[in-house]
């Protein structure tokens, strides 16, 4: 069958279309066209994602990312412009920003009533896990993975942190997740603090890379939080304001003024407002160095915590998705658990599959409607839980 999947569930408007097959055992997708539209250019002079520019953005982009789509698959003939051929539409309806989620919705509810086609909602993490399915990104390539039984799925983006046990496809159960910052959160305003552009994720792992090339000697460690605690959550909250301090002395001491006051609230002020003047006295040399200590203590939890379940509830797959995953060294270390754990393989998504996308939402979309108690309502929901 040939599904249409939209995602629109935070500053990413994604459409792609693909032939999905076959049942939980044996699923075959290919890939017939795909476009993202990223609005990172417009959110970077606020520092992050502004919900409502997100949603006007969605709203103004959706019809134009659907017609490049329907072209590059073939789907609407050149001549008649009629659409042929698409059995299913779906669409994530959380969690995300809500009235992003909502354009998702509402475009899709309009094609579906036009087209006279079904529309079921997806969970964008759901997405996460099933963009592993598709090894490479390239139009009509029909490569899925066939994925055993029982899996665990790390999931790390900008919102989300959690460690997932699947029984099979359809049965998962949440083990562990975040307290309070998720990972991709927690590059992101580490980066602020280095006056590092949205999204931090890739500018902090290009700092730490140069780090490690250049030996930069490393000063100051920062602490693993809740790495030895006996479950499987996680606190990257910690570790972000232990940077912050860690900053906070060196500027002091540049500035050889030991009386700045150490209250939080308003370090974190005065990092947003006075930055500009206060950052650049940090050398390069210095924010390599917090970069990679930064990188190195987030992996040493995420492998942590993620061997220990491995440990307890001896998986036969490991999945790990999610926009962090873009993370060269994360992908590395990860990889390298195969090594460690003969028994287990490590699945991770193509790099353009990392960060969101609607062809994971295609695949997740297929998922649930072999397994009709999974469609989801069309109903944003923010908050939606896996
Ligand atoms: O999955 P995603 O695209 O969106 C959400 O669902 O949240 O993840 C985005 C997050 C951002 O926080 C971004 O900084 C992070 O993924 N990210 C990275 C890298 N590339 C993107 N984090 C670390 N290293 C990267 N190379
Ligand atoms: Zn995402």
């Amino acid at each position: 069958m040939i599904i249409l999947g939209i995602e629109t569930s935070c500053d990413e408007t994604a459409i792609s279309i693909i032939e999905a097959e076959g049942n939980k055992n044996s699923l075959s997708f290919r890939l017939l066209g795909s476009a993202v539209n990223s609005q990172i250019e417009i959110h970077k002079k606020y520092g992050g994602v502004f919900p409502t520019l997100a949603k006007r953005e969605h709203d103004k982009n959706l019809p134009i990312v659907l017609e490049e789509v329907l072209n590059e698959s073939g789907i609407k003939n050149r001549e008649s412009n009629k659409i042929k051929g698409i059995d299913l539409i779906v669409v994530t309806v959380g969690p995300g920003l809500e009235p992003a989620l909502w354009t998702g919705i509402n475009f899709a509810k309009e094609l579906g009533k036009k087209w006279g086609v079904k529309v079921i909602g997806v969970n964008h993490m759901e997405g996460h896990i099933a963009s592993v399915l598709l090894t490479q990104n390239q139009k009509s390539e029909v490569r899925s993975q066939n994925i055993k039984f029982p899996a665990l799925a790390l999931l790390i983006s900008g919102g989300h942190t959690e460690l997932i046990f699947m029984k099979d496809w359809h049965n998962k159960k949440k083990i562990g997740e975040t307290q309070d910052d998720a990972v991709g959160e927690a590059f992101d305003k580490v980066a602020r603090m280095l006056d590092l552009p949205y999204p931090g994720g890739p500018e902090i792992s290009k700092l730490a890379e140069k780090a490690r090339k250049e030996r930069v000697a490393q000063e100051k460690k920062f602490p693993r939080p809740m790495i030895h605690s006996k479950d499987y959550n996680f606190s990257f909250s910690g570790l972000k304001t232990s940077v912050l301090y860690y900053i906070k002395d060196l500027i002091a001491k540049e500035k050889d003024n030991t009386d700045l006051p150490s209250n939080q609230i308003f370090l974190e002020k005065k990092m947003k407002n006075d930055t500009k003047k206060d950052l650049s006295k940090l050398s390069e040399k210095q924010k390599k160095e917090i970069a990679k200590e930064f990188e190195d203590s987030v992996i040493e939890i995420l492998l942590s915590k993620t061997e220990r379940a491995i440990q307890e509830f001896s998986p036969k797959s490991l999945i790990v998705g999610g926009g962090v995953t873009a993370n060269k060294l994360i992908r590395e270390k990860f990889l390298n658990l195969e090594t460690k754990y003969p028994d287990l393989k490590v699945y991770i998504p193509e790099k353009s599959l990392s960060t969101d996308n609607a062809t994971m939402i295609t695949m997740a979309g297929y998922l649930n409607y072999i397994n009709k108690e999974r469609e989801l309502e069309l109903v944003a929901n923010g908050n939606l839980d896996i």
